[in-house]
């Protein structure tokens, strides 16, 4: 059997935080149906905004000499991704948010120089959103969701869903929800089953 690989992405700066303890959960759900996870810190890793050159529209690639490079082909080599990202003034996060731009270079290659990559066209990937907020707005989760859609768009990623838990906001909170933390269990098992 083929071993399905699952990329979570950690867009809080808050280790042990809401969306950290949801994203293991979710990853440990994806692990006990034999998917191979790794879980990226982002807030630990350089990586710089879009600087809008627009180099990448001639040939895809990012100009920008830092760690993203790394984290392109593991975007684009994964099964499945996870992003998990509190809400920080309605979006995600800055360290999420940096990453996402940098992401421009595939958009680039998918819509401008009509690319894809092997990997991309051999599997139908999917990506999973993870959100908290401190309030419980009605509209608190859609800037970050919609801006999540076009981030996996670009990287040929079917939006498979979310989960978004409002009104989540010491460090921590999370543990005390009556069923946050199955729910994410549960949501791994199952978008690696589905
Ligand atoms: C810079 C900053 C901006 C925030 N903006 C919002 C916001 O716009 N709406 C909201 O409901 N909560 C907001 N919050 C609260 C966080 O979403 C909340 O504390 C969340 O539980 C943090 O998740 P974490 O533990 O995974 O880092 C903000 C918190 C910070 C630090």
């Amino acid at each position: 059997m083929l071993t399905m690989k699952v990329l979570g992405l950690f867009g809080s700066p808050r280790r042990g935080g809401n969306t950290d303890l949801l994203l293991e959960e979710m990853l440990r759900g994806a692990q006990s149906q034999e998917a191979e996870i790794e879980k990226i810190f982002l807030s630990d890793w350089d990586i710089s905004g879009c600087r809008e050159c627009r180099r990448c529209e001639i040939d895809g690639n990012c100009v920008i000499q830092d760690q993203m490079q790394k984290l392109y082909p593991k975007l684009l080599q994964t099964d499945y991704i996870i992003l998990a990202s509190p809400i920080f003034f309605y979006g995600v996060t800055a360290q999420a948010k940096r990453m996402i731009d940098r992401c421009q270079a595939l958009w680039a290659r998918k819509y401008i120089l009509k690319k894809t990559s092997v990997q991309e066209e051999s599997a139908r990937r999917k990506g999973w959103f993870i959100s908290v907020a401190g309030s419980r707005g009605e509209k608190v989760f859609q800037g970050a969701i919609l801006t999540v859609r076009y981030f996996f768009d670009a990287l040929n990623v079917e939006y498979a869903g979310e989960l978004t838990f409002g009104r989540i906001d010491s460090k921590g909170a999370i543990k005390k929800h009556p069923s946050g933390l199955k729910e994410a269990f549960e949501a791994g098992q199952r978008l690696v089953t589905s």
